[in-house]
C-alpha cells in the first residue's frame, strides 16, 4: 500500500499504568506517560480512532499509610495528589482523551462487576492468608522469593495473617502458556516474555485478592468486612474507562496497548489476563514493558532524594527536549541514565546542529532570497527526486512504532535530516544566486518540501517544534496529517518571517 493512502478507520487504544498517590511524579512517570503520547499521537495523524487513557491508583495500603502520615483523610489526600498527576498531564502536553481515578464511581462499579463475575464462575474462594507481604510493592511474596528478609524488589515485608478471599491463579497455569504460545506479540521486549513464560512455568500459587486489616479500597460485593486487593481492583481501571460492565466502546480492546514499566510486568501479563480469561473477557493486544532511568548512574529514590522532578526539568531544557532525550536516548525497553551532559548533548547535536540548523538555514536562505515566498520547483533533476524519496518513511515507522522501537522512529528521521544537510552541503544553493537562480530555487524548494515532510513526521515526537516548523512553511492545521504527506507546498505563497524552533542550551556559568 503506498503510504499516502488513507486507512480505513481503526482503533487504537492505549494506557498507561494509573499511578499511585503516595507520592509526587517523577520522570519516571512523565516517561511512561510521554511514550504513550508520542504513540498516540503518531496514530491519530495516521488516521486512527485513538482513546489513550492515563490516571491514578488510589486505594490500598500504602496509600491509607502515607495519608495517615500526611495527617489527611484518605479521600481528601488522594484528591489532592491525583490533582498533581493531573497537572503534571496537562503540564507536559498529554493528549489523553481520559484520566480515570479508582476511586470513581464508574470504576468502583467495574471492580465489583468483575469480583462478581470471579465469584460466578467459580475462580474465588474464601480462606485465610498468612504470608509475606510488601506494602510498598502492593504484593505478595512467597517464601522462597525472599532474599535477605526483603521482597526481590528490596522492599521491606511484614507478616500477614488475616481472612482472605482468593482467586484459583493456580488453574490459570496452563490456559496461560498456551495463551502466550498462540499470542506471541501478547508480551514485548521479547526478552520480557521469556521471563515471564519461565515464571509461569515455574507453577502459579492461588493469589490473595481481598485484604481485611485496613480499610481503604473497593468493598468486596456481599462482604464489605474484606476490600478488594489493589492490583486487582487497579487492573480493572483499564475496562472501566471504556465503558465496562457495559459492552466495550468502539473495537477499542481488540487493538489495545498496555505500556507498563518492567516492576510490574507480572501484574499485567499474568494476573490480569488470568482475571479476564476467569471472567471471560477477551485478553488485551498487548503488554510492553520498558526499562528505568537512573539519575547520573544512581538509582532514583525517595530516601536518597534524588527523584528527577519533570516539572523542573522541563522548566529549565523545554518539553520537546525533554521528549526527545527520553524517547532516543535508548531504545524502548532497555534501562537507562539520565545525565545532564547527555541531555545537553542532544540538544545541541541532533535538535540544534542537525534538524534546528537545516530548518534554519534554508527558511532563512528563502525568506532573503525568494522574497519570502516559497520557490518555484522548476526542472527536478534525479538527485533532487533521490532526496524527496528518501523522505518516504511513513511505512517504516509504522513498523517501528508498533515495535515500540521509539528510538529507531527517531534514528530513522534523522538520517533523513543528515540526509538533507549533505544535499544543502553538496548542492551549496547559496553559491548559485547569481550564476543560476533558477536551479537555486529548484534546490531550496525540494529542501522546503522535505522539511515539511519531516516536520509532519516528527509531530509526535516534538510537537511544539514541528508546529512551528509547519507554520513557518505555511501549512494550514487541517494539512498536517499522514495523510497529507503527498501534498505539495504551494509555489509563490507567502511565507513568514523564519525563527528559530531548537535553541542551543547553554549552560549558566
Ligand atoms: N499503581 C501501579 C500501577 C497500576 S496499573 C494498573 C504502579 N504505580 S507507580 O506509580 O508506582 O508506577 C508507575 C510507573 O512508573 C511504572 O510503570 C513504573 O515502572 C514507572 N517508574 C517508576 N520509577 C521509574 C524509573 N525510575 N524509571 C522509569 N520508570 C519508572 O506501579
Amino acid at each position: 500500500m503506498p503510504s499516502s493512502m488513507p486507512n480505513e478507520t481503526k482503533s487504537y487504544y492505549i494506557t498507561t499504568p494509573i499511578y499511585y498517590v503516595n507520592d509526587v511524579p517523577h520522570i519516571g512517570h512523565a516517561y511512561t506517560s510521554l511514550a504513550c503520547d508520542m504513540l498516540a499521537r503518531f496514530k491519530r495523524l495516521d488516521g486512527f480512532d485513538v482513546r489513550f487513557l492515563t490516571g491514578t491508583d488510589e486505594h490500598g495500603q500504602k496509600v491509607e499509610k502515607a495519608a495517615i502520615a500526611a495527617d489527611k483523610s484518605p479521600q481528601e489526600f488522594v484528591d489532592q495528589i491525583s490533582k498533581n498527576f493531573r497537572d503534571l498531564a496537562t503540564f507536559t502536553k498529554l493528549t489523553n482523551d481520559d484520566f480515570i481515578r479508582t476511586t470513581e464511581p464508574r470504576h468502583i462499579k467495574a471492580a465489583q462487576h468483575l469480583w462478581q463475575m470471579l465469584i460466578d464462575n467459580g475462580h474465588i474462594y474464601l480462606g485465610s492468608y498468612a504470608g509475606w507481604y510488601a506494602v510498598r510493592d502492593e504484593a505478595f511474596y512467597p517464601e522462597s522469593e525472599l532474599i535477605d528478609g526483603k521482597a526481590p524488589t528490596g522492599a521491606p515485608v511484614e507478616w500477614v495473617t488475616e481472612p482472605s478471599y482468593f482467586f484459583r491463579l493456580s488453574a490459570f497455569q496452563e490456559k496461560l502458556l498456551q495463551f502466550y504460545k498462540e499470542h506471541p506479540q501478547f508480551i514485548a521486549p521479547e526478552s520480557r516474555r521469556n521471563e515471564v513464560m519461565r515464571f509461569v512455568e515455574g507453577g502459579l500459587h492461588d493469589l490473595s485478592v481481598s485484604r481485611t486489616s485496613f480499610k481503604w479500597g473497593v468493598p468486596v460485593p456481599g462482604n464489605p468486612d474484606h476490600i478488594m486487593y489493589v492490583w486487582l481492583d487497579a487492573l480493572t481501571n483499564y475496562i472501566s474507562a471504556i465503558g465496562y460492565p457495559d459492552a466495550l466502546q468502539n473495537n477499542y480492546w481488540e487493538n489495545s496497548l498496555h505500556v507498563v514499566g518492567k516492576d510490574i510486568l507480572r501484574f499485567h501479563a499474568v494476573y490480569w489476563p488470568a482475571f479476564l480469561m476467569a471472567a471471560n473477557l477477551p485478553i488485551p493486544q498487548k503488554v510492553f514493558a520498558h526499562g528505568w532511568w537512573t539519575n547520573e548512574g544512581v538509582k532514583m529514590s525517595k530516601s536518597l532524594g534524588n527523584a528527577l522532578d519533570p516539572i523542573d526539568l522541563i522548566n529549565t531544557y523545554g518539553l520537546d527536549p525533554i521528549r526527545y532525550f527520553l524517547l532516543r536516548e535508548i531504545p524502548f525497553g532497555n534501562d537507562g541514565d539520565f545525565s545532564k551532559s547527555s541531555l545537553i548533548t542532544r540538544m545541541n547535536s541532533d535538535l540544534a546542529n542537525n534538524y534546528g540548523n537545516l530548518v534554519q538555514r534554508v527558511l532563512s536562505f528563502i525568506n532573503k532570497v525568494c522574497d519570502a515566498k516559497v520557490p518555484k520547483s522548476g526542472n527536478i533533476l534525479p538527485a533532487d527526486q533521490a532526496l524527496l524519496d528518501s523522505v518516504d518513511l511513513l511505512d517504516t515507522l509504522r513498523r517501528h512504532i508498533d515495535n515500540c522501537a521509539l528510538n529507531k522512529v527517531c534514528e530513522t528521521l534523522w538520517s533523513a535530516i543528515a540526509e538533507a544537510n549533505r544535499y544543502i552541503d553538496e548542492h551549496k544553493p547559496w553559491s548559485l544566486k547569481t550564476s543560476d537562480p533558477i536551479r537555486m530555487n529548484t534546490i531550496l524548494y525540494v529542501l522546503a518540501e522535505l522539511i515539511r515532510k519531516v516536520a509532519i513526521l516528527t509531530q509526535p515526537l516534538v510537537p511544539e517544534a514541528s508546529q512551528k516548523i509547519l507554520d513557518q512553511l505555511a501549512v494550514s492545521p487541517e494539512h498536517r496529517q499522514f495523510k497529507d504527506l503527498d501534498f505539495a507546498l504551494i509555489e509563490g505563497s507567502d511565507l513568514p518571517i523564519p525563527f528559530g524552533v531548537f535553541p542551543r542550551f547553554e549552560e549558566a556559568k
